[in-house]
């Protein structure tokens, strides 16, 4: 199986490495615009083979995109982040003229690939790739309930003094500080969460998730890439293994949850075909009013892009 991973900054190297690593694809090209960049980036990867004993072969490229032929499945991180004195408005331009490129090239030379997009605005940047790619929305989507949860289900192992793989997690909506993390649907060793945690605590827990990804750039002047790149390949895994793995994943509606054509985070069962079935889950009131917030929220910043379109 081969896949290409777009942009070989933090996030896109740590998730070549992480599919190197498992062995999750034979080949990953790694793909950046900066010259030498993502070569260099890929020789160290490979260098870890004979250390780490794994046979997938990761190359990289300069904006080489004959060398991405044919993959199975393609990662986009490429993209800036915020910087200062740039408005929300310059970034979506941006990294949006980044994504349309990116994805128009990656469709050329891979029409049946799948597309997970990173970049961020996430939710308005996978829109914008699915403007571009000319696939089923089932084959185009982003990556960000995988990290927000495993962000929530961290804070919550720590707590509670348990493994962090006994915690399964729902959270839906925007990548942003609108997600909606559903303490409902959150279990640990199948108990619900509530019966373990004061109330409270869990409020302190839900309100660190939702600006988990701003109290990483507090501390490092830039934003996470080890999770991220994480749950990207984990994403990818669960295609190329047909894994019919259940996530909480940035998928355009159709209807589901009362909302339509919006890119959004809802669970999602995740297999070769790309997303199988997005699950409706039976949302209380105060639930739902949550996600049609978290909605609102993200439409705006697709109307935005919308304009920007139609200035063109
Ligand atoms: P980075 O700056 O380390 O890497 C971005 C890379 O993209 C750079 O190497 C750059 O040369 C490359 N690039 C820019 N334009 C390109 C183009 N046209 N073609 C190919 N490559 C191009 O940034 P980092 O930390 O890796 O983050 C990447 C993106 O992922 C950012 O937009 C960031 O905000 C986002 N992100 C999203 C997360 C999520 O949960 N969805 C989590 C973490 C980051
Ligand atoms: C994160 O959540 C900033 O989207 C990035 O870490």
């Amino acid at each position: 199986m081969k896949v290409t991973v777009v942009g070989a900054g933090n996030v896109g190297a740590t998730c070549a490495d992480v599919l190197a690593t498992r062995e999750i694809a034979n080949e990953i090209i790694l793909l950046d615009i900066k010259d030498g960049f993502a070569e260099g980036k890929a020789l160290d990867i490979w260098q870890t083979a004979p250390i780490n004993l794994y046979d997938s072969r990761t190359i990289g490229c300069t904006n080489d995109y004959a060398r991405t032929s044919n993959s199975d499945v393609v990662v986009i991180t490429s993209g800036l982040p915020r910087k200062p004195g740039m408005s929300r408005d310059d970034l979506i331009a941006t990294n949006a003229g980044i994504v349309k490129s990116v994805t128009e090239n990656v469709v050329k030379y891979s029409p049946n690939a799948i597309v997970i997009v990173v970049s961020n605005p996430l939710d308005v940047m996978t829109y914008c790739a699915y403007l571009n790619a000319n696939l089923p929305s089932s084959k185009v989507f982003g990556m960000a309930g995988v990290l927000d949860t495993a962000r929530y289900r961290a804070f919550l192992a720590e707590e509670l003094n348990v493994s962090p793989k006994d915690i399964q997690a729902v959270l839906m909506g925007g990548h942003g500080d609108t997600m909606v993390p559903l303490p409902r649907y959150t279990t640990v060793g199948g108990i619900p969460v509530s019966e373990l945690i004061e109330e409270n605590k869990l409020n302190e827990i839900i309100e660190r998730t939702k600006f988990g990804g701003g109290e990483i750039v507090k501390l490092l002047g830039t934003s996470a890439w080890y999770a991220p790149g994480a749950a990207a390949a984990q994403m990818v895994e669960a295609v190329i293994r047909d894994q019919k793995r259940i996530f909480p994943v940035c998928a355009w509606l159709n209807g589901e949850y009362g909302l339509s054509d919006i890119y959004l985070g809802v669970p999602v069962v995740l297999g070769k075909n790309g997303i199988e079935k997005i699950i409706e889950l039976q949302l209380n009131e105060e639930e739902s009013k949550l996600l049609i917030d978290s909605a609102e929220a993200v439409k705006g910043v697709m109307d935005v892009l919308d304009k920007m379109n139609a200035n063109q």
